[in-house]
This record gives C-alpha cells, sequence and structure tokens, in this order.
C-alpha cells in the first residue's frame, strides 16, 4: 500500500506570475515514474490534513518535477506559490496514475491552463523514445502571459521539427488567427479537425484540464475517436477539504451499524460500522485507519481496493478502467454498501 514519504525542495523556478515549477529529490520511497503520473502531498494547514495532486511535469531522465499552479483562495497551490522555500521538505505518495499509459505513434493533446504539465511530460518521453512518433498540441489559456512552459514547448518544435505542433487558443483574443481567439468551444473545435488537425489520422488522444473544457474536448473527439483512444486526466476543482470532509461525516442519516463492512489493510483484518451514506472510505477513516486516498471525488484512484465480497455502489468513477471494475477493483472514496456485509481489501 502506498505511504508518504519526505522529499526535499531543491529548486523553484517561477513559470509564470502565478505557477511554480518544483524540483524535488526524495529522501525515501520509490518515486520512479511514467510520464503522466501524479504525486499526492499531504500537508497540514490550521492544524487539518489537505492531501492535494500534481502531475509531474518532467522526464525521468530530467529528474522529478512538478508544475503548481495558483488557484485563487486556493489553500495549497497558493502555499507552493508563495511560502514554499529552497530546502523545505514536502511528504508525498509514490507516483500514480496511468494518463500516459496508451501512447500511440500519433498523437493529439488537448490542455487547458495547468493540465499541461502531464501533457509536457508524455510529450517529451514520446518524442525522444520513438523518432516515428508525432504529436499535435492543442494548448488553451487565458493569456500569453499565463502560459506555462511556453518557451519550453517553442524548444520542442525546433528539437523535433515536423514532429511536435503547437496550437495555443488565447482567451484574451491576442491572436491574428480567429480561430485560435477565445475560448475553446464546439465550434472551434471543429473549425480545428477542419484543416489544422487531421482528426482521421489521430490514433490516441490525452486531455487535461478543468472539467467545462474536457467535457467540450471529449464530447468533440468522440465523434471521431473510439472510446479506448481517448486518455482523460481531470484535475478536478473541488477536491475537499475541511469544511467537505464534516459534512460527509454528518451526512448519514440511518444508524451507523446497519451494515458492516469488513476492511482488510497492512494484513490487518477491521470489521467496521457503516450506513448507506458513508463511503467505505470514510467509515476508514472514521475508526483512525490509515487507509490511503487523495482526492475524495473518484477521479484519482488513490483509495483503490478490491471488493472481496458484498455489493456497493460506486457514486462515481472516472478513474479505474472498465476491466479494473470487472476484476472487482472500487473506488472507496465513492463506494456505499449495497448489502448488509462487506469485505473490502486494500492489499489485494
Ligand atoms: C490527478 C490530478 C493532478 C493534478 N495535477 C495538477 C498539476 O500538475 N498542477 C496544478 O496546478 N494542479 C493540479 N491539480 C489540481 C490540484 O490538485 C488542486 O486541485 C489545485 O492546486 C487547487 O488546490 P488548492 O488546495 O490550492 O485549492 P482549494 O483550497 O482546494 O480550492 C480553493 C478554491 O479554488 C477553487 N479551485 C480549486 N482548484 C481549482 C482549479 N484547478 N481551477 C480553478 N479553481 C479551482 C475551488 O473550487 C475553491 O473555491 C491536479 C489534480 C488532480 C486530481
Ligand atoms: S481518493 Fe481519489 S478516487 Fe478516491
Amino acid at each position: 500500500m502506498p505511504r508518504f514519504h519526505p522529499l526535499e525542495v531543491t529548486d523553484i523556478r517561477r513559470e509564470t506570475d502565478s505557477a511554480v515549477v518544483l524540483s524535488l529529490t526524495p529522501k525515501s520511497g520509490d518515486f520512479s515514474f511514467a510520464p503522466g503520473q501524479y504525486l499526492t502531498f499531504r500537508k497540514e494547514f490550521d492544524g487539518e490534513e489537505l492531501r492535494r495532486c500534481y502531475s509531474v511535469c518532467s522526464t525521468p531522465e530530467e529528474g522529478l518535477r512538478v508544475g503548481i499552479k495558483a488557484v485563487e483562495g486556493g489553500v495549497f497551490s497558493s502555499f507552493a506559490n508563495r511560502e514554499l522555500q529552497v530546502g523545505d521538505i514536502l511528504e508525498a505518495m509514490p507516483p500514480m496514475g496511468a494518463f500516459g499509459a496508451k501512447i500511440a505513434a500519433k498523437n493529439l493533446g488537448f490542455a487547458g491552463g495547468s493540465g499541461i504539465t502531464p501533457l509536457l511530460s508524455i510529450i517529451k518521453s514520446t518524442l525522444q523514445a520513438d523518432e516515428k512518433a508525432s504529436f499535435i498540441l492543442v494548448y488553451a489559456n487565458r493569456s500569453v502571459a499565463s502560459t506555462m512552459f511556453r518557451d519550453e514547448l517553442q524548444d520542442l518544435k525546433d528539437q523535433f521539427l515536423g514532429r511536435f505542433h503547437v496550437i495555443h487558443i488565447l482567451e484574451d483574443n491576442a491572436q491574428d488567427i480567429e480561430l485560435f481567439a477565445g475560448r475553446l468551444d464546439a465550434e472551434k473545435l471543429e473549425g480545428l479537425f477542419d484543416g489544422w488537425v487531421n482528426i482521421g489520422a489521430v490514433e490516441q488522444a490525452f486531455i487535461c484540464g478543468p472539467t467545462p473544457m474536457m467535457e467540450i474536448v471529449k464530447s468533440g473527439l468522440s465523434a471521431h475517436l473510439e472510446p479506448f483512444q481517448l486518455s482523460i486526466e481531470q484535475f478536478l476543482s473541488d477536491q475537499p477539504g475541511r469544511a467537505a470532509q464534516k459534512a460527509e461525516s454528518l451526512g448519514s442519516a440511518a444508524p451507523r451499524g446497519a451494515l458492516q463492512a469488513t476492511v482488510l489493510l497492512d494484513g490487518v483484518s477491521h470489521n467496521l460500522p457503516l450506513d448507506a451514506e458513508t463511503s467505505v472510505l470514510q467509515a476508514a477513516l472514521d475508526a483512525k485507519l490509515d487507509a490511503p486516498y487523495a482526492c475524495r471525488a473518484g477521479v484519482c484512484s488513490t483509495c483503490k481496493a478490491k471488493l472481496v465480497s458484498g455489493e456497493v455502489e460506486m457514486r462515481a468513477n472516472q478513474a479505474l478502467e472498465d476491466y479494473e471494475v470487472e476484476q472487482g477493483y472500487i473506488l472507496t472514496c465513492q463506494s456505499h454498501a449495497k448489502t448488509k456485509k462487506i469485505v473490502v481489501d486494500y492489499d489485494g
């Protein structure tokens, strides 16, 4: 089961006015990663723990780097942008996720804002590893100034001439070509496929960014590609913090104990009282078990476990593949018991 390890911040580079790139050196644990994976950090703010995911933006050869964009009022991202110092120690779980698992020869990427981070890692690794591979990146941002890794992408264009193309879409209209100015919408997407991106030749597409953009791109691409050709990473904008955590604990109307979960964790079995409104993860955390989690929203798969017996309702799943669900894996943060007894194995 994944555990937290200390990492030293060895460099902080200001990427834009509101984004930093951190170089990290693990002090323990195995932090080898595949392009597209992310780290889950934990940190206490005012005595309460927050967990946040950040995608690795570098290649394995470059070392471990993450890019963090400050969101307004955002607790962890503001801390990383304003307070974090070189030499500080952060705690994170080893890399997770499978966003970059299905690379093909002809790839298309859509990134919105900080959604560029895993794509940058995937693009660099793919183009370096396979000289026949190509990538087209459509990258949406508010303005030139807020565009992360703009110079690095330009350098990649020069380095991989003819194999890497980037199309910047800027909301503030500072573009000569009308198609590239304003927000990325369904019409613009079809405009791109009508002359700029040969969608018929694309074998694999990657989408990462804020939810509204991802929905537009996903539905536009679905008309041209099969579901298995789409790889999606959602940068959820409402990962629970302190308030949401408390609300979930108070939300159960039925008495705790009407249902029961047997949870296997680190080789030890625990019997936990449950009710239909309490997720398996919440029951484990309430019992002070060190069960793994990060987003608590069905997006990251950190809380994955195997359902050994009984039935659950998984209220959201944007992280597990169909074959994993068929094998009995569940996201415990989203799983609510449907039978009186369930058995869940975090070690399985
Ligand atoms: C798998 C995964 C990988 C991620 N990788 C990266 C990455 O590489 N770089 C990166 O910068 N972020 C990344 N994120 C997003 C990141 O985990 C946090 O959600 C983000 O930094 C905000 O956390 P916070 O604690 O600062 O804000 P919070 O305190 O959680 O939020 C404060 C307020 O800001 C709003 N808000 C939160 N997030 C966003 C957002 N993304 N856009 C707009 N408004 C928002 C909330 O609705 C809330 O009102 C990733 C998320 C996931 C799930
Ligand atoms: S904690 Fe992220 S999917 Fe459950």
